[in-house]
This record gives structure tokens, C-alpha cells and sequence, in this order.
């Protein structure tokens, strides 16, 4: 007897479920895409690029990018990287004044695509933009304003050393000597002026850290700067609060110094702590997580078309408390600014300086039940490593 033959129950599945159409999920997509052939003129667009550039899809057949934008965009060096390095360019708050199109802070990416079985030469691939008028943009000037926020305080932090602590020393010394002297009632009022005299030190040398000396930068692994950090916290500020962490373990160095990074996510964890135990969060908890962001590269505003920074690692602090309250987000990353009565609001601005010092990004995302902290961190390049 001959065995049975075995036949699939179903066709493949490939033949049953209907092909996903290419034009039809572009045309749906809600942010203005349109592509560009190798001499970039416009090959297509969908229907949320014609509104975003005012003009239709038939119309923009006929025109190529130059008229569109005008020929001294900035867009034409973005283009042309992406074709060259083969990778996605992303450019925040880009200025378009042509006359056939008026509009500033738009964040452009261009993705290279490329047709390997046809083409040979990746300097003739076609080149997709995208448009989008939000809120990445506007984080990254808000970043550069929080770093100039951070460098004034450097001036004052320089004064307060120098002179307040001078003071400080003498006014400490006074009350020590007062305090074996006097009798028992005053002793108190003594002590009194001594620990006040330590808190304004202990602010003062915090102060200090906004000092602008250049650090010396290194091959830094994250993952145990991370780990160091929450053991930290989970002996002191953060005791009983639950941690998760969602490594990418294949993540290469950052470029940076070890002692300010630590400083940097100390501080993100320790407000992400006091605001879980200040509303007393039910299943309170803190994620650490880190990314590989392929290809991402950004321009700073400063810079121009051709130097952007390579920041591809992603470092995220994240918490499920109550949120960034409404009044404070405009001004989060300036120093002072607080909404803990004990909290000297120096955290975040400490953190705006060094992340800037070290050319990164940072981002926030805070809702009721979410708060995010996003670091964007340069890798350790060849150049850095000899
Ligand atoms: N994860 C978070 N959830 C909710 N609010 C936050 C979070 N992180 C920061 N904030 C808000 O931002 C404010 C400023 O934070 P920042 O760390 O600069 O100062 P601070 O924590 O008040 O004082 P300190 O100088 O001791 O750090 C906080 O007072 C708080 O209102
Ligand atoms: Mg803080």
C-alpha cells in the first residue's frame, strides 16, 4: 500500500489574503510624502502632500524640486546626502521662502530608495521626503534655548563659587564656636545656622557642576551606567519602587563622560521617583530602555547642511506617575524652576547642559500615567577611538 500523499488543507497564504497595494496605503498615509527621481523631479505624491504643498499631484509632475522650493534650499544638500550616504536625513525646522511655497519650522526627512536589481549606482536612487510640522522641531528648539538657559547660569554658578562660599565658611565657623558657647536655649539657633549654611554649600557646589570646563570624553557603555544608577536608587531615593529595563545588549558605546552621564540619568530617575512617591502611584514603576535608531542622523539648527550629528543611540527613562504638571512644561528645562517645595528645580537644567555638552538631544513626552525622557546619544566614532 502506498503511503498517503500529504496535501495542504489551504492554499498558501499569500494567495488567499488580498496583496497589500503599495499606492493605495501611500494615498492613506496622513503625512505629506512625495518622491523624487535621480535629476529630483517629482514623481508622485500623496493626497496629504498636495494639501501640506498646496499644489496636485498632476501639476507637481510637470515641476521639478528647484521650482518648487527655489534652488538655494537647504533641501538639495539633504537630498543629496541621503543618495550619497545611503541613509534616512532627517532636518528639523526647515525654512521654505520660495514663492511657490512659504513655510518655516518643518522637520523633512529623506529616505533613499533604492532599486538594487536595477540600478548599480545608489547616487542615481530616487528619494522620498516626507513633511511634517511638529512637535520633534520644536523639541530641538527647545533644546537649544535650554542650553542657553544652562549656559547662563554658568556665569552666575562661577560667582556663587568664588564669593558665597567664602562667606559661607565664616558664617559656619561663627556658628560652630557660638554653638560650644552659648547656652543650652541658643545652642539650637546655632545649629540651626550651621545646617542652613550646609544646604546653601551643598546648593552652591551644585551650582558649580555648570561650570563650563570641558570634560574628557570616553567610550562609555551605557548599560552599566544604567545599572549603577538603579542600584543607587533602588538603596536610596527609589527604595521600593519597581524597576524594568529593555536593553538592545548589541548597543555600541556612547562617546561621553562617565561621571556626567551618571549624573544626567541619576537626575532623570530621581524625579521620575519623587513624582511616583509624591502621588503615592499604585504599581509604581520606572523603565530604563535603550535603542539602536538605524540611520537616524540629526541637524542642528547651527549647523550647516552638511555636518549633522550621528546621534543613533536611544536612552529612555520612563515612569507611570501622574506627569509633567501644565504649568511647568513650557519651562522645564530652565533652572529654578520647580514644583516639589523642596526641590532646588537645578536637575533638569543640569541635565539640558551636559546632554548638550555631549552634541545629544533631549526630548520629553508626559502625559497623566507616562512621562518620557528621551536621550539622543552620540556612538564613539574611528576619529574618537584613536
Ligand atoms: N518624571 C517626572 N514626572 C513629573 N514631573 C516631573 C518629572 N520630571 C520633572 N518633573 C517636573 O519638573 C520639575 C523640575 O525638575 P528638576 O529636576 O529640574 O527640579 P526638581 O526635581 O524640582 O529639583 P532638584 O533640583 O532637586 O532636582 C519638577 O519639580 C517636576 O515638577
Ligand atoms: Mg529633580
Amino acid at each position: 500500500m502506498s503511503a498517503p500523499q500529504l496535501r495542504p488543507v489551504h492554499p498558501p497564504l499569500a494567495l488567499v489574503r488580498p496583496q497589500p497595494d503599495a499606492s493605495a496605503m501611500l494615498s492613506a498615509l496622513p503625512i505629506p510624502c512625495v518622491l523624487l527621481d535621480a535629476q529630483n523631479r517629482f514623481v508622485t505624491a500623496n493626497p496629504a502632500a498636495e494639501a501640506f504643498l498646496t499644489v496636485s499631484v498632476s501639476q507637481l509632475r510637470h515641476l521639478a524640486l528647484e521650482d518648487l522650493v527655489g534652488p538655494d534650499s537647504a533641501l538639495f544638500g539633504l537630498v543629496a546626502q541621503a543618495r550619497r550616504d545611503e541613509t534616512v536625513i532627517i532636518e528639523h525646522d526647515v525654512h521654505f521662502a520660495s514663492p511657490r511655497l512659504r513655510r518655516s519650522g518643518v522637520t523633512v526627512q529623506a529616505v533613499p530608495v533604492t532599486d538594487r536589481e536595477t540600478r548599480a549606482d545608489d547616487e542615481d536612487a530616487s528619494v522620498l521626503l516626507t513633511f511634517q510640522d511638529e512637535s520633534a522641531a520644536r523639541a530641538l528648539d527647545r533644546h537649544m534655548s535650554f542650553r542657553n538657559a544652562a549656559r547662563s547660569v554658568a556665569g552666575m554658578a562661577e560667582i556663587l563659587a568664588h564669593e558665597v562660599k567664602n562667606l559661607l565658611s565664616g558664617i559656619r565657623g561663627a556658628a560652630q564656636l557660638l554653638e560650644n558657647t552659648v547656652g543650652e536655649a541658643d545652642r539650637e539657633l546655632a545649629i540651626l545656622i550651621r545646617e542652613e549654611a550646609d544646604r546653601i554649600r551643598a546648593l552652591v557646589d551644585r551650582m558649580g557642576m555648570f561650570g563650563q570646563a570641558p570634560v574628557p570624553r570616553d567610550a562609555v557603555n551605557i548599560h552599566r551606567v544604567l545599572e549603577h544608577v538603579r542600584r543607587l536608587a533602588r538603596s536610596g531615593f527609589a527604595e521600593g519602587l519597581r524597576f524594568s529595563e529593555s536593553y538592545d545588549p548589541s548597543l555600541p558605546p556612547v562617546w561621553g563622560n562617565r561621571d556626567q552621564l551618571v549624573q544626567v540619568l541619576l537626575n532623570l530617575v530621581k524625579n521620575a521617583s519623587d513624582s511616583l512617591h509624591s502621588a503615592g502611584t499604585n504599581e509604581a514603576e520606572i523603565t530604563l530602555m535603550t535603542r539602536y535608531q538605524h540611520g537616524l542622523r540629526l541637524a542642528t539648527p547651527s549647523s550647516d547642511s552638511d555636518s549633522r550629528v550621528d546621534l543613533p543611540l536611544l536612552v529612555v527613562v520612563r515612569d507611570n506617575g501622574p506627569g509633567i504638571s501644565d504649568d511647568i512644561r513650557p519651562h522645564l528645562f530652565e533652572p529654578f524652576v520647580s514644583s516639589r517645595p523642596s526641590g532646588q528645580g537645578l536637575g533638569l537644567a543640569l541635565v539640558a547642559k551636559i546632554v548638550a555638552d555631549h552634541g545629544g538631544l533631549i526630548e520629553v513626552e508626559s502625559r497623566p500615567g507616562r512621562t518620557e525622557f528621551r536621550l539622543h546619544l552620540p556612538m564613539v566614532s574611528e576619529e574618537d577611538s584613536q
